[in-house]
C-alpha cells in the first residue's frame, strides 16, 4: 500500500503494532537502484512489516546543489518496492514533511565536520532532521542504511545513541557495477566519457589498500597513493581522499585497527563519493569490513 499522509501511515502502523508485528524501515530519496534493493532485502529479513519511504529531502541539499535535477521516478520506484514485497511505501509531499518553514533541527557535532561536512555545510543537519522526523513518524524496530554513505551512517548511529531512538541500525554493503563503480542515483548524471573515468574511483581505493598490504602504515602515504591514482586517470577535481578511524572519523598517523579510506571527487558537475572499510593489523592481510553491525 502507498501512503502519503503521516496520519494515515501512523494509523496503519498502529494496527500492525497492536497485532504484535515488528517494523523494518528503509528511508530513501527514490531513484531506486541495486544499493536500495540490497537495503530493502536486508530489511525484509529483519521485521514483519517492510516499509520504504521515498522523499527527496530539500533540507539536505545546499544552495547550488542538485535538488532540482535530482532524479525522480516515483511510479517506477513504487512498482519496484511492490516487486520487492514491501508492505508499505511512504511517499509524502513537501507540504506534509515541512508544512511551515522548518525551525527545529537535529544536529550531531563532531562527526559531521570532516569529509563531506567540509564541502557540504548543512547537509548532515538536513539528513539527521529528516531521519529523526521519519523515525518519529514510523517508530521502526530496525532501519537499514547503505555503507556507501558511511559518514551518514555514522552520524545517524550517533544521533540514535545520543538521543535514545529505540531503533536498531543495520548496514547494507556497498553494491558495485562490474567495473567497481559504487551504484548511486547520481551515476545517471555522468556522460559516457565521465562514466568511463568513474571506474578509477574504486580502483584508487583498491590501490590504497594494496599499498597497506605491502606493509605501509603511514596514512599520508596511503592517501597520496589514492590521489595519484585518481590524477593519473584524469580525475583532477578531488574534494578529499582520507584515511580515518572507522569508528569516529578521527585522524590517524599510523594506520591500525578498523579504518575507512574515503574519497569524494567531481567529474564535470557530478559529485561522487566512495569508501572502503578495512581492518589493518600490524602484519598480515588487510580485509574489507563492515563499518558496524
Ligand atoms: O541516503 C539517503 O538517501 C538520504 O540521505 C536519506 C537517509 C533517505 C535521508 O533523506
Amino acid at each position: 500500500v502507498r501512503v502519503a499522509s503521516i496520519a494515515d501511515l501512523r494509523g496503519i502502523l498502529s494496527q500492525h503494532r497492536a497485532a504484535g508485528k515488528t517494523i523494518s524501515f528503509v528511508p530513501t530519496m527514490g531513484a531506486l537502484h541495486d544499493g536500495h534493493r540490497s537495503c530493502i532485502e536486508i530489511a525484509g529479513k529483519h521485521g514483519d512489516i517492510l516499509l520504504v519511504s521515498i522523499y527527496v529531502n530539500p533540507a539536505q541539499f545546499g544552495p547550488g546543489e542538485d535538488y532540482e535535477k535530482y532524479p525522480r521516478n516515483l511510479e517506477a520506484d513504487v512498482e519496484l518496492c511492490r516487486r520487492l514485497s514491501c508492505d508499505i511505501v511512504f511517499t509524502p509531499e513537501d507540504r506534509e514533511m515541512y508544512p511551515v518553514p522548518q525551525n527545529a533541527w537535529v544536529t550531531v557535532d563532531g562527526l559531521t565536520q570532516p569529509l563531506c561536512g567540509r564541502n557540504r555545510p548543512g547537509h548532515f543537519r538536513g539528513v539527521t532532521t529528516v531521519v529523526a522526523k521519519l523515525f518519529n513518524i514510523v517508530n521502526p524496530d530496525v532501519a537499514v542504511f547503505g555503507q556507501k554513505d558511511a559518514q551518514q551512517a555514522l552520524v545517524i548511529r550517533e544521533m540514535v545513541r545520543r538521543l535514545d531512538f529505540p531503533v536498531r541500525l543495520i548496514l547494507s554493503p556497498t553494491i558495485r557495477e562490474a567495473d567497481g563503480l559504487a551504484v548511486s542515483s547520481r551515476n545517471k548524471y555522468l556522460s559516457g566519457a565521465e562514466r568511463g573515468k568513474a571506474a578509477a574511483v574504486h580502483q584508487s581505493l583498491q590501490a590504497g589498500r594494496k599499498l597497506l598490504e605491502t606493509g605501509e602504515r603511514d596514512a599520508v602515504a596511503v592517501t597520496r597513493c589514492v590521489t595519484d591514482h585518481l590524477l593519473a586517470n584524469g580525475i583532477d577535481h578531488i574534494e578529499y581522499a582520507e584515511l580515518l578511524a572507522a569508528d569516529d572519523l578521527s585522524q590517524l598517523n599510523q594506520v591500525r585497527g578498523k579504518v575507512i579510506l574515503a574519497v569524494a571527487i567531481k567529474l564535470g558537475k557530478t559529485r561522487l563519493i566512495d569508501n572502503i572499510v578495512l581492518t589493518v593489523e600490524d602484519a598480515g592481510p588487510v580485509e574489507e569490513a563492515m563499518l558496524f553491525s
